[in-house]
């Protein structure tokens, strides 16, 4: 295992370039099995889940071509697996996108019950209801998700939640079913238009991504596609709460600002001074920032994702500020241990009540989830002292280079190796 030990108090200044989108990566991945031929895809974020995605790839015969940090050639041609290696699947909840591309290429499946964050209850119902709709069956057998179809077939089908994964796997399937599919209630998040955008450069025929109802006609024709990954909107959001809530004055670069408007406005209703450019935001952080209510939401409401950080921030922000998470029911991993350095909150169901203005120190804590760890870490550069932070392999699944671009901003950190026992302990040298 390894901890970041941090020392505090400093406030971020600089310039920083997002990566490319996560969670349009761990998508765009899976889809590529949809075609024999060649695809390329660009400013891929160097992170775990895209290199354990790769080895998924690989595992199931596509033959593979790094291009450097942030580029991968991709050529499923030689794909011969149904089921994804177990080890690699279960250390990322987004391999059961293979679900939905490898039912679509081959009409069968094999996927391990995913993993994921500690974030609350995760179910995938309305994945296998979207499948059922299609014409396949499903079954869970010594922990594996098999589905098998003798032919996909279009069909109308209504979510009853917003879910993103579930939006992403009925698109991969319905890409290669038979007839017209209309997908109603989907998730909105820029990461299903990149998705779309990507599918019909392979030859799909999908339609309204971005908006509530999908349609997609159809087809057994694949072709090779290039595809450069969209930035990623919850990187940039981190880094612009960090800029405020430490006081300091940050610029976002290559970033699409539309897709950031949720925290650009909650950043100026706090009182944080925030310049948008076409492809850069700057934010400058005051000295007596706001208190404020923060309510998650599905796309373009603010991302349940940067409730930690934003939570962070609101530390920061004399008098009461409110934060309700609409999205999972379980998103506060991060509370216990951001009272260990002096915040005042109190979490009553999916509320949580923040008594910002007292100033935090730093103590040793442990990154329980990939969102709460990139919260705690921005607590530690805002807290007078010293911070360790274990753990913070939740953190390298989905931040490229973190330290390094935060080190860059002036912020003291160092990376070191720690026992399984001192992280749960919490004993530090
Ligand atoms: C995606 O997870 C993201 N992951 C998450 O980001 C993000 O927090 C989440 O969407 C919400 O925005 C990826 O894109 C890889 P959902 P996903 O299905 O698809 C319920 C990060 O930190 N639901 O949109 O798993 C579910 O319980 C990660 O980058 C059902 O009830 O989320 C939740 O309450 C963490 N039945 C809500 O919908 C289902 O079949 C939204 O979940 C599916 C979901």
């Amino acid at each position: 295992m390894e901890k970041f030990i941090i020392k505090g108090k400093t406030a971020l200044q600089g310039s920083v370039r997002i990566s490319g989108s996560k969670n349009s990566a761990v998508a765009l991945l899976p889809a590529s099995v949809l075609t024999d031929s060649t695809v390329h895809i660009e400013n891929l974020p160097d992170i775990t889940d895209v290199r354990t995605m790769i080895s998924i790839l690989e595992d199931l015969g596509v033959k593979i071509r790094r291009r450097g940090r942030n580029a991968v050639e991709l050529t499923p041609g030689s794909l011969s697996k149904i089921a994804p290696s177990y080890d690699l699947v279960k250390k990322m909840r987004a391999s059961y996108y293979f679900m939905g591309s490898l039912l679509a290429r081959f009409g069968k499946a094999e996927v391990p019950i995913p993993g994921g964050c500690d974030l609350g209850p995760r179910p995938i119902d309305q994945h296998l209801k979207g499948f059922a709709a299609l014409g396949a069956k499903s079954s869970i057998e010594h922990g594996m998700i098999k589905l098998i179809s003798e032919k996909l077939v279009g069909a109308r089908i209504y979510f009853d939640v917003v879910s993103i994964g579930a939006t992403v796997n009925l698109m991969l399937a319905a890409a290669a079913a038979e007839g017209r599919t209309v997908l109603e209630n989907v998730a909105k998040e820029p990461e299903i238009v990149d998705l779309a955008n990507f599918l019909n450069a392979m030859g799909a025929s999908i339609r309204g991504a971005g908006t509530d109802v999908i349609r997609i006609d159809g087809t057994n024709k694949f072709s090779g596609a290039r595809h450069t990954v969209i930035p990623d909107r919850i990187e940039a959001g981190t880094f612009m709460l960090a800029a405020a809530a430490t006081r300091g004055s940050v610029v976002v670069d290559d970033v699409i600002p539309k897709h950031l408007e949720a925290i650009t406005a909650k950043l100026r209703e706090v009182g944080a001074i925030v310049e948008v450019e076409p492809e850069t935001i700057k934010v400058t952080g005051v000295a007596n920032l706001k208190p404020s209510d923060l309510k998650t939401f599905p796309y373009p409401g603010f991302p349940t994702d940067l409730q930690p950080p934003g939570m962070v921030l609101l530390t920061a922000a004399k008098g009461l500020s409110v934060v309700t998470e609409n999205v999972f029911d379980g998103r506060y991993n991060h509370v216990d241990d951001l009272k260990r350095m002096g915040a005042h909150i109190k979490v009553e169901g999916r509320t949580a009540l923040i008594e910002g203005g007292n100033s935090l120190s730093g103590a040793p804590v442990s990154a329980p989830d990939l969102r709460s760890g990139a919260a705690l870490i921005i607590a530690a550069i805002m807290a007078e002292g010293v911070s360790e932070i274990c753990a913070i392999e939740h953190v390298d699944r989905g931040y490229d280079r973190f330290e390094e671009k935060l080190i860059k901003l002036g912020a003291s950190i160092k990376r070191a190796k720690v026992t399984e026992l001192d992280c749960s302990t919490g004993n530090t040298e």
